[in-house]
């Protein structure tokens, strides 16, 4: 098997993961772009467990934007049952795993059963501490700041400062992303968390998302641990 390590110092806290791909994915092989997304589901749950070896403890799986619902209403109702599919079936696993489900993003717009049975999972897992596996659903960066603004604005604010939003976004409870990942060779954050991004490294393997695994994992880490994080400073 696959036997190379990484080393242990110097990961990142938190991965996002920008999943695309799926559609050309199934396109390429002459299948409808559903059959793409459900093999992207099979690559999270194998990337899952190649986090988890690799002590990663929080990634966050862009799964579904604001903008998403251009599509087809097959193409976006078959990603729901996706999603539905995947979570009533691997509830076993995320305890096996110590695997916590969050999730981020508008959920107003979202069914009703998805959304119960996020929360379902969310309150059973939530003691679990090996990896916090969040899903952005109906999820947009901008979406997430204007949010944030109004939350504040009815607290009564008139003045605001970063801390306010931060503590105000829908990533409250993760450290920001200093890792984001997008597959498929598309070199755009496309509205994921534009304002929690400000210091990210980003990464974007040319890999088609339901491509991803352990080894590109491997490499994509690697290639975080030689990036020289500055921060506006000098070394
Ligand atoms: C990413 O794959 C999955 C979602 C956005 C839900 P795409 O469906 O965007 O795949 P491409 O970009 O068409 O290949
Ligand atoms: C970004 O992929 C959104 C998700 C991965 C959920 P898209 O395929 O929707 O982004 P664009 O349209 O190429 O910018
Ligand atoms: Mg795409």
């Amino acid at each position: 098997m696959f036997k190379k390590y990484i080393l242990s110092e110097n990961l990142p806290k938190h991965i996002g993961i920008i999943m695309d791909g799926n559609g050309r994915w199934a396109t390429k092989r002459g299948l409808p772009r559903n059959l793409g997304h459900k093999a992207g589901i099979d690559a999270v749950v194998k990337t899952i467990d190649a986090l988890i070896k690799f002590k990663i403890k929080a990634v966050t799986f862009f799964a579904f934007s604001t903008e998403n619902w251009k599509r087809s209403e097959q193409e976006i109702n078959g990603i729901f049952n996706l999603l539905r599919d995947y979570l009533a079936k691997n509830q076993n696993d995320f305890f096996e795993k110590g695997v916590k489900i969050t999730s981020i993003g508008d959920l107003t717009e979202f069914p009703q059963d998805l959304v119960d049975q996020l929360e379902d999972i969310r309150k059973k897992t939530k003691n679990n501490d090996k990896l916090i596996v969040n899903f952005a659903l109906n999820y947009g960066g901008k979406d997430d700041i204007v949010h944030a603004v109004n939350k504040l604005l009815k607290e009564g604010k008139n003045q605001i400062t970063d801390k306010d939003i931060s503590d105000n976004l829908y990533t409250n409870f993760l450290p920001d992303p200093d890792f984001v990942i997008r597959t498929s060779g598309e070199q755009r954050v496309s509205n994921f968390m534009i304002y929690q991004m400000a210091y990210s490294e980003l990464y974007f393997p040319k890999v088609l998302w339901p491509d991803f695994n352990e080894k590109h994992l491997y490499e994509a880490l690697k290639n975080f641990q030689k990036r020289d994080r500055r921060f506006g400073g000098i070394k």
